[in-house]
């Protein structure tokens, strides 16, 4: 049984996150989508609303797996006796970060080998932050999140909105 991570912040999860799931799921048997900490960033959702949001949204692929973790991405394969961690890549941009990642987890497990897979071009310029930018102005997400994650993302900043206000 061939097993993958595909680790993230999912802070929310997107349709270009999916891109890169659905197709892990044709090369291997059994994918752990992990939500794992990037302390270089401040999450809008809590952990395991992230979970909950990539639980409903991969519901309809049996091979995939939603669970958080916290600690090393490396630790967590190893755990889930997984070969391979797989990282979407968007554009020459995300190749620095993704390579100091990379070289970083070879040096902590040389069993685990990191599987870089080219998102769509339709998602080529899609992010979490840009989507929390756009719904936290009141712009319509549906192109490109799942539903759950729009309506989630229309509550949360509502809530923030009447905080302000009050
Ligand atoms: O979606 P992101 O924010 O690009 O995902 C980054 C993430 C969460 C995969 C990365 O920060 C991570 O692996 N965090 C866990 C801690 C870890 O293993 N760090 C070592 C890799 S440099």
């Amino acid at each position: 049984m061939k097993i993958a991570v595909c680790p993230g912040s999912f802070d929310p999860v997107t349709y270009g996150h999916l891109d890169i799931i659905t197709r892990a799921c044709d090369i291997f048997d059994r994918v752990y989508v992990a939500v794992l900490t990037n302390p270089a960033k401040s999450a809008l959702f809590t952990p395991d609303e992230r979970v909950e949001m990539l639980s409903t949204a991969t519901r309809h692929l049996d091979a995939v797996i939603c669970e958080r973790f916290d600690g090393l991405v490396v630790e967590y394969a190893r755990l889930r006796g997984a070969i391979a961690i797989v990282r979407g890549l968007r554009a020459v941009t995300d190749f620095e970060f993704e390579l100091k990642m990379a070289s970083m987890n070879h040096h902590l497990d040389k069993e685990v080998e990191t599987v870089f897979m080219m998102t769509s071009n339709e998602y080529s310029f899609l992010s979490s932050s840009a989507v929390k930018e756009v719904a936290s102005l009141g712009g319509n997400v549906s192109a490109w999140v799942p539903s759950c994650v729009a309506e989630a993302l229309t509550r949360k900043y509502s809530h923030a909105r009447e905080a302000e206000i009050s």
